[in-house]
């Protein structure tokens, strides 16, 4: 096996914590940077007690260059994972310039800070919203790009200097990981992803209400063309997606190339379904009432996952049940620590 030195930008965070854990329990060395703008100091007692004290934490903004050549000079880096970034649909559209700042602006600083350090392996974290509203499902890695949100424009934005900078030098060794919807925690309970305020996504807003945090859930459209006519979507396990980061390093860290994959299951569950299963899981009623759909969404999103079977011999390897069992565990968890 490969063992290597790997910065994590945005580590503290959800897939980033998983990613951390993932990397270190298959012998990497970890440096974690960040700003802690979107997590907590405590996921770091939590990556140690699942992966022991082999990683290094530095708090900081990937944006500020002098910190990132300062990383680069004091820990010998053999390749970076970036995911660092702003992720909420709804507020990118508020506040535009904060997300091409944050995330256009912490990926151009990264990107030199690498290039001076002569580090050009990277794993990027990009999102199926590039696809925006495609012709076809399940979506395939070719199909075209077009963005619905400031959000979706950052990713793309990143992807396209990637791909530049990639042509510009063939030194550049790049993954580009487009995750379908990512949901769940880790097996022990100890990791999951703790939305600040009201959740905007389905999973964590599910998890609040069969906690009792939240009354009920209100389901955005129940007319879609769909078997049960509640939107559809591909969730998969956030430790298949850590996989699949640990897979897709292997590859830049062998061999040069520009690689760029859907990460999902492929198997699209409708939002009845979610609830039901979770209900199953939980033990717990789960209030709902049909609302009006929400601006923007899609009926039905799923990807095709081949590429990345046959590129980095990836597939998602846990089902609908074990995703909400290990979000409820989590759930569970927090609430009683
Ligand atoms: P997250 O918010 O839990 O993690 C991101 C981490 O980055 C946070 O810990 C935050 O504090 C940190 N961060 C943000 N800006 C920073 C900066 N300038 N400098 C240093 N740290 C910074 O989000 P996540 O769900 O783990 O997402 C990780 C990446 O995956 C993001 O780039 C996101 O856009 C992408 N992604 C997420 C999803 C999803 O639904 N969760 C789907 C597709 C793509
Ligand atoms: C899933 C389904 C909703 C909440 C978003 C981003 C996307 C990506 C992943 C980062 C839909 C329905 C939801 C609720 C509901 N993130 N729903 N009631 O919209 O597919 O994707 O997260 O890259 O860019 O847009 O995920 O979890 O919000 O919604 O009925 O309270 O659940 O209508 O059908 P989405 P989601």
């Amino acid at each position: 096996m490969f063992a290597s030195k790997i910065l994590i930008t945005g580590g503290a965070g959800y897939i980033g914590s998983h990613t951390a854990v993932e990397l270190m329990n298959a012998g990497h060395q970890v440096v974690i940077v960040d700003n802690l703008c979107n997590s907590s100091i405590k996921v770091l007692d939590r990556i140690q007690n699942l992966a022991g004290p082999n990683f290094t934490f530095i708090q900081e903004d990937v944006r500020n260059a002098s910190a990132l050549d300062q990383i680069f000079q004091e820990h010998a880096i053999d390749g970076v994972i970036h995911f660092a970034g702003l992720k909420a649909v709804g507020e990118s559209v508020a506040q535009p310039l904060r997300y091409f700042d944050n995330n256009v602006g912490s990926t151009l600083a990264l990107l030199q800070a690498m290039d001076r350090a002569n580090v050009r392996r990277i794993v990027f974290s990009s999102s199926a919203t590039v696809y925006g509203d495609p012709e076809h499902v399940p979506v395939k890695e070719n199909s075209q790009l077009q963005v619905a949100s400031p959000y979706a424009r950052t990713k793309l934005m990143c992807e396209d200097i990637l791909r530049d900078l990639q042509i510009s030098d063939p030194r550049w060794h790049t993954a580009i990981l487009r995750y379908f919807n990512p949901v769940g925690a880790h097996a022990s309970g100890l990791i999951g992803e703790s939305p600040k305020g009201i959740p905007n996504n389905l999973m964590p807003f599910i998890a609040q209400v069969a906690s009792g945090k939240l009354p009920q859930l209100a389901i955005y459209g129940n007319d879609y063309s769909t078997p049960d006519g509640t939107g559809m979507r591909d969730y998969i396990h956030v430790e298949d997606l850590a996989y699949g980061h640990l897979l897709a390093l292997k590859q830049i860290l062998q061999s040069d190339q520009l690689l760029t994959v859907n990460l999902g299951t492929g198997k699209p569950y409708s939002v009845l379904e979610m609830i039901h299963c979770f209900e199953k899981v939980s033990g717990k009623k789960i209030p709902h009432q049909f609302a009006p759909r929400r601006e923007g969404d899609l009926p039905c999103y799923y990807a095709n996952p081949e590429l990345a079977k046959k590129l980095l011999g990836w597939s998602a390897q846990h089902d609908l049940e074990r995703m909400c069992a290990d979000t409820w565990r989590f759930e569970s968890m927090r609430n009683s620590t």
